[in-house]
């Protein structure tokens, strides 16, 4: 009796000190943007050199995800993990792609045995492989050795409450190099973004080659010198330029995007912030020049001249090529602050309107767009641009980019038109992200923190049915005062966290504390991955960032 007590109790002692040692802890789950359910399991998966990547179902385009998840342990293993093909099996990464699934929705089960990821596409995986990526140390993401890679054992099932979730650069004001740009496609892959929207042609430089017009890239994309400061009269007296991407390298972005399940909408400005293309042509103009590549910033008077038969034949050649460059089924075509003073005082214009029967140069403005859309159908894409395309009328395929505010998008909704809320109240990166402006960079104005980003809600104000109208939200990123790709990632993170949270999670499952928590832990990676990212909100208590949202 003595004895089996004493068994009885070293047995007990030995099963806890056993189980105390085989056990770890739980982890929580941290990813952004939050998935729509996350059940934490007990245990975890041991991810080593020796797990595969194993296609039970595949599809077309599968390889590229699971490229990507090889290559993203591949240093901290040493050796990237083996793909194959075969029925589910122990120690891999069981991959399905189940076309009964929602396109975007994935399900990521962990256990003991083996990483199951079910997909409703190949981009689907995608984003389970950047869940999957956040539940791993930040180590992975700058190489870190190790011999196994811990993930907790969870069931996820995820999709995004929008399929547009957009971020935009501007490398007209200043230019970002094919890798910056790649960069910038990894921080949106990062994300779970779904649009890179490439700002390629403005004032100040235009910096797409258009092998019909090769003067564009040597006339175009070099301006004589820079403004210092905010148009201060002064300037540095250095060419900027000729910058600009050669038709091989965008298709080598496009490829880079794609890998990342990433589309590219490329914007071609019209009728305005056309200088550069006027200086080029300047018989394109209303006035027929002389004009310069514009050396400073805002909104100018010297816009395509709405009039002339050639501005057509130019944009439609120019859209051509675009065309053909981009797979996209999406052409941006601005449209946005096109001053009407030149078209008021040119008589090819004034002919046009009464031509036409129109009211006015608004209308105008509205023809223009019309017969660019147009062509464009004529070529399979449909068209995408700035809120100002409203006025004057708007076709129905057409896609609205509400920037000033909400107001533009409400109204295109409320018309049935499909919209990218942008609203720069809200997500334009180029704004203050602190009050405290002293110790900030030169900002072009505004103040948009991460509490105000994730405070966007897309469709409020709208029924649910003019709510489905609302396809999706985009940060954009402009770049008057942004000269460096390490400014740029300062201006993006960890603002873009919060976008993407916005573009992704439901907003019942939105939290901003929550989030906040996850952020400063994502600042890890941004750490590993070696970004310049915005530090406020690790210095802040959780109270008062939230605060910040009615400041
Ligand atoms: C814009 O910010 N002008 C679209
Ligand atoms: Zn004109």
């Amino acid at each position: 009796m003595y004895m089996n007590r004493v068994n009885l109790v070293l047995l007990v002692v030995l099963c806890f000190f056993l189980g105390g040692c085989a056990k770890e802890p739980n982890q929580a789950v941290n990813i952004i943007p939050q998935p729509q359910q996350v059940e934490i399991v007990d245990g975890s998966f041991s991810l080593s050199s020796k797990t595969v990547i194993n296609i039970v179902k595949g599809a077309n385009d599968l390889q590229s995800a699971c490229t990507f998840l090889s290559k993203l342990v591949e240093k901290s293993l040493g050796g990237a993990l083996a793909i194959e093909s075969g029925e589910v099996k122990k120690n891999a990464v069981n991959i399905i792609v189940d076309l009964s699934m929602k396109e975007d929705a994935y399900e990521l089960t962990v256990t003991d045995n083996s990483v199951d990821i079910k997909g409703g596409s190949s981009r689907a995986v995608f984003y389970a492989i950047q869940s999957l990526r956040q539940m791993m140390p930040a180590g992975i993401e700058n190489g870190e050795q190790m011999n196994k890679i811990r993930i907790q054992n969870v069931k996820i099932q995820d999709e995004p409450r929008f399929s547009y979730r957009g971020g935009m650069l501007d490398v007209c004001r200043h230019f970002f190099t094919v890798e910056e740009v790649k960069n910038y496609i990894d921080i949106l892959a990062l994300h779970k973004l779904s649009v890179f929207h490439w700002h390629l042609t403005e004032d100040q430089g235009w910096r797409i080659e258009i092998k019909k017009y090769p003067e564009l890239t040597q006339i175009g994309s070099l301006r004589k010198q820079t403004v210092i400061g905010k148009n201060t009269g002064k300037y540095d007296g250095i060419p900027y330029g000729p910058y600009f991407f050669t038709q091989n390298q965008i298709k080598d972005v496009i490829r880079y995007a794609a890998d990342r399940y990433i589309t590219i909408i490329p914007e071609i400005e019209l009728p305005g912030h056309a200088l550069a293309a006027l200086a080029t042509y300047p018989e394109l103009g209303c006035t027929g020049g002389p004009y310069e590549v514009c050396q400073m910033w805002g909104v100018f008077p010297q816009v395509f001249c709405a009039g002339n038969e050639k501005t057509f034949e130019f944009l439609e050649n120019v859209l051509t090529e675009v065309a053909e460059l981009f797979p996209s089924d999406m052409i941006h075509i601005g449209g946005d602050e096109c001053p009407k003073d030149a078209w008021k005082k040119c008589k090819k214009c004034q002919k046009r309107i009464k031509k036409e029967n129109l009211k006015n140069e608004e209308e105008l403005q509205s023809y223009v767009i019309h017969r660019v859309e147009a062509f464009l159908k004529t070529k399979g894409k449909k068209i995408i641009g700035w809120d100002e395309i409203l006025e004057g009328g708007v076709s129905p395929t057409a896609t609205v980019m509400s920037w000033r505010g909400k107001k533009g998008g409400i109204m295109a909704a409320q018309k049935g038109n499909h919209v990218v809320m942008t609203p720069n109240d809200y997500v334009y990166f180029d704004y203050y992200q602190s009050k405290d402006i002293k110790n900030e960079p030169l900002c072009i104005g505004g103040f948009v923190d991460v509490a105000k980003v994730y405070s966007l809600d897309p469709t409020e104000g709208l029924t649910p049915e003019q709510g489905e109208k609302i396809i999706g939200v985009q940060a954009n990123l402009w770049t008057e005062y942004i000269s460096t790709f390490s400014h740029a990632e300062y201006m993006l993170l960890p603002r873009l966290a919060a976008l993407s949270e916005v573009g992704w999670t439901a907003s019942d499952k939105k939290n901003y504390n929550d989030f906040l928590n996850r952020a400063r832990l994502l600042t890890q990676r941004y750490e590993a991955l070696g970004y310049n990212y915005a530090k406020h909100i690790m210095q802040k208590p959780v109270g008062e960032m939230q605060n910040s949202e009615n400041q």
